[in-house]
């Protein structure tokens, strides 16, 4: 057979081409109806492949439309923000802000009033006025009519208002889509009819076919694995959920086992077992979400007169203290917990010198502005040998490991200072040329086993989580871990 050999819906597609040869583009919608089609994807299936014969060419046109949002829906039912408030505005004599801040919401009185000031309103002497009425009710009726004209195609839309909607949350949004048309090319018109007699193509074989001899004449569907093809898409973890269960399967290999527990605990456990001052000034209302309730967390009399030993004056560990007084409404404070510490070092108090290797990957809280690199809320990566003879070599050691299973061989550690371990360093993991801080160590101090009546050496450390999910995925912003940009999510490798 002269030419290529066209799949049965590429003749049907030429051939109706052919046809009205003068016609320089067909639409999707043309090209479903001459050839009687009624799925979209046998068209462009079939335009694709006439494509790479060169007997048609292709033409994708991008259009953005825009439509409303779900504030835009509201807007249009209920009135846009400033028209609420400006109909309120000229419906009073004298429309004072305290009068507003009674009629509406501060919610929408904080904001309604910014969009007026941008209208031209002022506010003198607490009242609000407007040099040029007719100004505003003439914005107000063109940002009106502009939300109740979409949907519409952006290019016809006037720039101004949809610069002004798209800089206002929620109201609009943007949908693109791809038209597409082909045209016919002169080698397509060149191909002759009887090369575009639709055929019987067999696409399976199946047992009945084999029985009988007729696959001998039959035409067999050739398939080009060198296509493109869509990437299918289907559920999977989120890529934060893959990490937490990668680094578990890390130290479940290593022999650790796995601790769990609550985010709600005591200022006593996070900070006081830990050796943390009790005028630290990390444990002030700006670093620590205290709670209201419960009002208190009850805990061991005995146990807090160990600690109160310790820090006022070191106790039985020849630490001097901190000196002061040591206060046990202070311990019985409930908060969220700052760090997964608070867990490690209560499995020891419950489990006084036995050997063991525990961790936990858990949600910490701490009151952060949200920036690049911070959350109130984040994960750290905790864990503690309990051995006799564990030195900081064997903490070092284990750490480089962890973090040579996660594919990062260079790992160097830094002296650093906590209140609750000694020595203590820092661990930085090199990336990209640059050694980046993960997360601390130690061996805990005296002044923390001591109270719990362990003996046994205690190493212990704890590491941000999504510090190294930045590493992994390649982020400079942390906040993109937990936005849910669905395209973004599916376009992350599979850890
Ligand atoms: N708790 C420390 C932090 O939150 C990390 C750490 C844990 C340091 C254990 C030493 C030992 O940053």
């Amino acid at each position: 057979m002269d030419g290529p050999n066209l799949l049965n819906p590429e003749r049907r597609m030429l051939l109706a081409m052919q046809g009205q040869p003068t016609k320089s583009s067909w639409s999707l919608d043309e090209v479903l109806d001459v050839c009687e089609w009624n799925d979209q994807a046998v068209a462009v299936g079939a335009g694709h492949g006439l494509q790479n014969h060169g007997l048609v060419t292709l033409e994708e046109t991008v259009l953005r439309e825009v439509r409303l949002d779900g504030e835009g829906e509201r807007a249009l039912a209920n009135g846009l923000l400033e028209a609420r408030l400006w109909a309120w505005m000229s419906a009073q004599a004298k429309p004072t802000m305290g009068d507003l801040q009674t009629a509406f919401e501060r919610h929408e009185a904080g904001p309604g009033v910014g969009l007026l000031k941008q209208l031209g309103v002022s506010i003198e002497g607490g009242v609000l006025q407007a040099a040029d009425a007719e100004a505003v009710n003439s914005t107000i009726d063109q940002r009106t009519a502009f939300l109740h004209s979409l949907p519409r195609l952006s290019g016809e839309l006037d720039d101004d208002l949809l610069a002004h909607f798209s800089g206002r949350r929620g109201l609009i949004a943007t949908v693109e889509h791809t038209e597409r048309s082909w045209a016919i090319t002169e080698a397509g018109k060149g191909i002759p009819a009887e090369a575009l007699v639709e055929q019987l193509v067999i696409t399976d074989i199946t047992p009945e076919l084999l029985q009988t001899d007729a696959w001998k004449e039959a035409e067999f569907r050739r398939f080009d694995v060198t296509l493109e093809a869509a990437s299918p898409r289907t559920g999977r973890s989120h890529p934060m959920q893959a990490l937490i269960e990668r680094i578990r399967t890390i130290f479940l290999e290593m022999g650790f086992s796995e601790l769990v527990d609550d985010y709600v605990q005591s200022a006593g456990w996070n900070m006081d077992a830990l050796f943390i001052p009790q005028d630290h000034p990390a444990r002030e209302m700006q670093d620590t979400f205290y709670l209201e309730e419960p009002a208190e967390i009850p805990l061991d009399e005995t146990l807090m007169a160990s600690w109160k030993a310790v820090h006022e004056h070191g106790g039985e560990t020849g630490s001097t203290g901190w000196g002061g007084a040591y206060s046990t409404d202070v311990s019985q404070r409930p908060l969220l917990r700052t760090h997964t510490t608070v867990n490690t070092v209560q499995y020891l108090a419950k489990h006084p010198n036995e050997a063991c290797r525990v961790f936990s990957v858990d949600r910490v809280f701490r009151k952060e502005a949200i920036d690049r690199t911070h959350l109130p809320e984040f994960h750290q990566i905790e864990g503690i040998i309990v051995e006799e003879g564990a030195n900081l070599q064997m903490l070092v050691t284990t750490l480089k490991t962890f973090y040579a299973k996660m594919g990062y061989p260079e790992v160097r550690v830094r002296p650093a200072y906590f209140p609750y371990t000694e020595p203590s360093l820092e661990i930085e993991v090199k990336w990209r040329g640059k050694w980046l801080e993960l997360g601390g160590a130690g061996i805990f101090r005296p002044e923390v086993t001591e109270p719990l009546g362990i003996t046994t050496p205690v190493l212990a450390w704890g590491m941000g989580l999504e510090r190294l999910a930045m590493l992994v995925l390649g982020l400079d912003d942390i906040r993109q871990l937990y936005i849910s940009d669905l395209d973004w999510l599916r376009q992350q490798p599979i850890l």
